[in-house]
């Protein structure tokens, strides 16, 4: 999947020297959409959206109502599952959903093709996709030679539709938020982009950008833990109580449902101290040992954390250090300071993330 992810990061790069060259400011959070978007769906879908050179806008477009927050109906939704999920989940059964219906059914259709070209052996590349279709053929094979020890479930197509629409809702906004205020805090904070620079600079040179060399990144992985931890993309997630459970002087009986507060812990002055000031240098191994593991839940924790961490980490960190190996980012007369936050559901940027970026000299 590298190799597609690296495709989209050239385009995203040159997006970015165009707005340099132009001397032109932008709100940065349309193009990290952009990136994202064209990401997950090469990687998933195997559809190229190239959204980056305005292309495909029907696709777009459907892709794009998934993460249109309808604020009623939202609200609604999230009501109904705080007040029963058993409710929530019947009405679902009766085919009540809060995803737009016309959305779904082009984006199923489409995958529906694409699977279909799959399997007659029409195309092939490595996505998701193909790595269910190549799944399913080697066990259709161990059958038939009888070599399977026990049965194996391979998903069938509305449940490969199903999961590939997961992973596009909760993972394209998610990492495109995560950019966009990395770039804020690069615009605000010039010191540390300057570190990052010289990181790249003396870790991977003019060498091409690799899956390993991004590891040696070390303190990247710092700014960006940090950037997460200012500004997680879920600012809360929950879980039910599978038992009875007494907590210190609380008993929380089974069933229960759980938030997990994380914008307030990530926010907590007695964890953090200055809580409200961007010091990447809490996250050297050092400082991480210090603290309990639950205080950072930027992915969550435990069973149900997020199975994208290490894709969304990897897009970010590519078009990062693409990026900032070739332009400086900065504060432009519509950077907002302090940013206005949006917390209805993800943590957003009321007015946009507005920059400016400069092509670098050397
Ligand atoms: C910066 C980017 C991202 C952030 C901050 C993020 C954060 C989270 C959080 C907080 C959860 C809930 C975890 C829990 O309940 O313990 C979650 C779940 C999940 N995430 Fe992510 N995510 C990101 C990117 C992605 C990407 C790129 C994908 C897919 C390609 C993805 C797929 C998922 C899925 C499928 C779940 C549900 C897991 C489950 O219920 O077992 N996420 N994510």
């Amino acid at each position: 999947m590298y190799s597609l992810m690296d495709e989209v990061s050239d385009m995203y790069n040159k997006r970015l020297l165009e707005y340099a060259d132009k001397q032109e400011i932008f709100d940065v959070k349309v193009l990290n959409g952009q990136y994202t978007l064209d990401n997950i769906a090469t990687c998933l879908f195997g559809v190229e959206t190239n959204s980056l050179q305005n292309e495909n806008v029907i696709l777009i477009n459907h892709l794009k109502k998934f993460f249109t927050v309808d604020f009623v109906k939202t609200s609604i939704s999230i009501l109904i599952v705080l007040i029963s999920t058993r409710l929530a989940s019947y009405l679902s059964k009766k085919g009540y959903s809060f995803l737009p219906s016309d959305a779904v059914d082009y984006t199923s259709c489409l995958v529906n093709q694409i699977l279909s070209r799959r399997r007659q052996h029409l195309e092939r590349r490595t996505d998701f996709i193909q790595i269910m279709v190549d799944h399913e053929e080697e066990m259709n094979c161990q059958e038939q030679e009888k070599t399977l020890t026990k049965s194996i479930h391979t998903l069938n197509d509305k449940e490969i539709v199903g999961q590939a629409l997961v992973f596009m809702v909760a993972g394209y906004e998610t990492t495109s938020v995560l950019m966009s205020f990395f770039f804020y805090a690069m615009s605000t904070e010039p010191i540390i982009q300057e570190k990052i620079y010289e990181e790249i600079r003396n870790e991977i040179g003019d060498n091409k950008i690799t899956h390993e060399n991004l590891h040696q990144l070390r303190y990247l992985d710092m700014v960006i833990s940090e950037t997460l931890r200012m500004y997680p993309p879920f600012i809360r997630f929950d879980r039910v109580a599978s038992e009875d459970y007494q907590l210190g002087n609380y008993h929380i009986p089974k069933g229960s449902i759980i938030h997990i507060p994380v914008y307030p812990i990530h926010h907590d002055s007695k964890v953090w101290p200055d809580p409200d000031k961007f010091i990447p240098e809490r996250f050297t191994s050092t400082e991480k040992a210090k603290r309990h593991p639950m205080t950072y839940l930027a992915f969550g924790a435990g069973p149900r954390n997020c199975i994208g961490m290490r894709f969304a980490l990897l897009e970010a960190k590519l078009g990062i250090a693409k990026a900032l190996r070739l332009i400086e980012i900065q504060k432009c007369e519509k950077t907002e300071v302090p940013l206005q936050l949006g917390k209805f559901v993800n943590l957003n940027s009321t007015n946009g993330i507005w920059v400016r970026v400069v092509r670098r000299s050397e």
